[in-house]
């Protein structure tokens, strides 16, 4: 395969450069977004560099500090002027290969600020505004007569002043489950060391998005504040064993620091900022990637009806995997993945970071036999690559185990890496591990392999970038309700997810459970007495439209899905998307979405609440005028409810136009999925 040079991302189509300038002695740069609601203003103050962001004539970001520890180096902070701007207006349009939406226009105004450090030392660097009308984003670069060098930041200043003491909604950093923690929301002014993307709403309605776009050779940014009782938040970053940030050598750039701006939580998503911030594809060709569904040999294991190791209960036999085969070809469904597979899962696993082979099969597997069949039924085995956070062994194995699935025609992996550090003591989201998550994109690119990451690096939007980079984990997903050792996903979970997770882009996050109450077992014990699911039926299936995902998978064993005619939607639903509009959403509340298929006429609207029951009066205006249209419901049955009653879809279909309303009624817990395909 063919991979394109990857150079900066500011080669610019259709750039228009307004003039460049010095300005020595200038205080304050502004530059605003082409709707002109957003500005940035930069400016020094006794030889600090701070940036500002305002939304019309409100403050949203007040003066905020920017700049550099450097290991065996003075910071770059103090005695910073600005010596240079250059402006750039960009509106371009591409298309995504696959996506929430096919078309995203990318509209900013560019500044680029050069800053000089007075004194002996004089090190030069650059700060890069892009200010869209969705945000902003920023990125310092050191150019190669810098004075710079060889670095080794130990950290970074960039600091966000929040002007309102806003409501946020955070996973806590540095915890034992990385980004698998239920979010919590508190006043800004509380928060500890949080993740991005962290979701803020303002008391005037005003929502705010803090994340970054790019991170492809640099520290994950975890947001530090709260501890003074302030609004401002300051950048930390995952560290190395050593505590060593971030290792560079020049020229370099940084990540984007991103700022969503949005004046309701329904116009967050579908978030297309960080994707702007990405440079383009790297691959020529990019046919070979197809979204898909998918099933597995992978429920079982977490309600304790398989093992992943070998044994009575081993999941991954050669025998079992034709049966998921053969469940995947006859309902339409593109993959099946196969966990335990190969060799290493025996004893404890998580504690075999060394010892899992990616080549070699568990004598009961037959690994090219049964990637045969799956060809022959039109279906794709996608392989599975637990590493338990042995990055070495893993990487050792790399070339040879992705040959070997190209040569077998797996196109697709899912990559685990349970654990906290690497077994050298190096944070899981820090460079060291950025490193290795790119090259395992990059690696898997060149054998046509898509990725599908577990305990991953945070999506920043290189999707843009590696369109081999389908989706992954990176928040709770549904297997915390098999294990529901600490209760499971409360109903609101997902209503969180859609405003905070998912705009950092597409989860793994494993819909489609049936078997509600897990009564599928089967007997077999050791299932925690509180394992269920938390949502309706119902809710499973709007799940499939609410949360994206382009390999999407149907979770459950495919005995529970037998004779449920609520399956048909499953088979039905979309992994590709032309148009996103979210019609209704408040944050922990509820989501109202409506998304038309990718080459198709087909609309789908998913709909899902917390614990409280809702109703919406929906008009679908958003269909093409003049067409009829057949809507066909799936919605929460009489007395639904998630904790007492959750079975129960009442399936309708009804005729409708653009000039119809449907009306939604959700169940306590519940949810509404419908499909609107043209009147034959
Ligand atoms: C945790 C992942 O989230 C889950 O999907 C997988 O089955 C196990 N690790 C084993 O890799």
């Amino acid at each position: 395969m063919w991979i394109r040079c990857l150079f900066t991302s500011f080669t610019l189509g259709v750039a228009l450069t307004l003039g460049a300038d010095t300005l020595s002695g200038q205080d304050q740069l502004r530059v605003a977004s082409p709707d002109r609601r957003n500005t940035i203003t930069v400016e020094t103050r006794e030889g600090r560099l701070y940036y500002s962001l305002r939304r019309d004539d409100r403050a949203v970001i007040l003066p905020s500090q920017l700049g550099f520890e450097f290991r065996g180096a003075p910071p770059l902070r103090d005695s910073l002027r600005v010596v240079g701007k250059t402006e750039t207006k960009v509106d371009q349009t591409w298309t995504q290969p696959w996506g929430e939406v096919s078309r995203v226009r990318d509209q900013h105004n560019e500044a680029r600020i050069s800053i000089s450090e007075a004194g002996t030392s004089g090190r030069r660097f650059i700060v890069v505004f892009r200010v869209f009308d969705d945000g902003a984003g920023f990125r310092y670069e050191f150019p190669e007569e810098s004075g710079i060098g060889d670095f080794a930041i130990t950290s970074e200043l960039t600091e966000f002043a929040l002007a309102d003491d806003a409501r946020s909604w955070w996973i806590p950093s540095f915890q034992p489950n990385r980004y698998e923690y239920l979010y919590r929301s508190s006043p800004v002014s509380t928060l500890d060391t949080v993740h991005t993307p962290l979701t803020l709403e303002f008391r005037d309605g005003l929502h705010v998005v803090i994340h970054e776009a790019n991170l492809t050779d640099y520290a994950a940014m975890n947001l530090v504040g709260g501890r003074e009782q302030n609004r401002t938040l300051r950048a930390y970053l995952a560290p190395y064993a050593d505590g060593t940030k971030v290792l560079g050598r020049v020229p370099f750039v940084t990540p984007w620091r991103t700022i969503q701006v949005a004046d309701r939580a329904a116009d967050l998503a579908p978030s297309v900022l960080g994707l702007n911030l990405n440079p383009p594809s790297v691959l020529e060709n990019t046919a070979w990637i197809e979204p898909m569904k998918y099933v597995g040999i992978w429920w079982g294991m977490h309600i304790n009806t398989m093992t992943w190791h070998s044994g009575p209960l081993h999941g991954a036999t050669t025998a079992n995997t034709r049966r998921y085969i053969d469940f995947a070809a006859a309902n339409g469904i593109g993959g099946v993945l196969v966990e335990g597979w190969n060799v290493g899962w025996d004893g404890n696993w998580m504690e075999n970071a060394d010892k899992f082979s990616f080549t070699q099969q568990y004598p009961d597997y037959d690994l090219g036999a049964l990637a045969a069949y799956a060809r022959q039924r039109g279906v794709q085995l996608i392989g599975h690559n637990e590493t338990s956070m042995g990055i070495e062994n893993y990487e050792r194995q790399l070339e040879d185990a992705f040959a070997l699935y190209k040569s077998l025609g797996i196109k697709a992996i899912k990559t685990g890496y349970v654990g906290d550090l690497t077994p050298e003591g190096h944070a899981h989201h820090g460079q060291y591990m950025v490193r290795h998550w790119k090259k395992v994109v990059e690696t898997a690119a060149r054998h046509g392999i898509m990725v599908n990451a577990h305990e991953p690096i945070k999506d920043t939007g290189e999707r843009r970038t590696w369109p081999n980079m389908m989706t992954r984990e990176g928040a709770r997903g549904q297997e915390y309700n098999a294990w529901a050792g600490d209760g499971g996903n409360p109903p609101e979970h997902e209503t969180i997810l859609f405003f905070t997770r998912m705009l950092a882009g597409p989860m793994d996050f494993t819909p489609g459970v049936f078997d509600i109450l897990i009564e599928q077992t089967n007997g077999t014990p050791r299932r925690p007495e509180q394992s269920r699911i938390r949502t309706t039926l119902a809710k499973q299936l709007a799940l499939y439209v609410v949360l994206y995902s382009p390999l999407q998978m149907a979770a459950d064993l495919p005995e529970s899905y037998e004779g449920k005619p609520e399956f048909q939607f499953i088979r039905d639903v979309p992994v590709d998307w032309d148009t996103t509009r979210v019609l209704e959403g408040r944050i922990g509340d509820y989501v109202v979405v409506a998304r038309r298929e990718r080459g198709g006429d087909d609309w789908y609207v998913g709909a899902i609440t917390d614990e409280e029951a809702r109703t919406f009066d929906l008009p679908l205006s958003f269909l093409p005028a003049g067409r009829s249209f057949v809507a066909e419901v799936y919605a929460d049955g009489p007395g639904a409810h998630w904790l007492t009653n959750p079975i129960p879809v009442t399936i309708s279909r009804q005729n409708v136009t653009s000039t119809s309303r449907v009306r939604l009624e959700l169940a306590p817990g519940g949810g509404q999925a419908i499909r609107i395909r043209p009147a034959r």
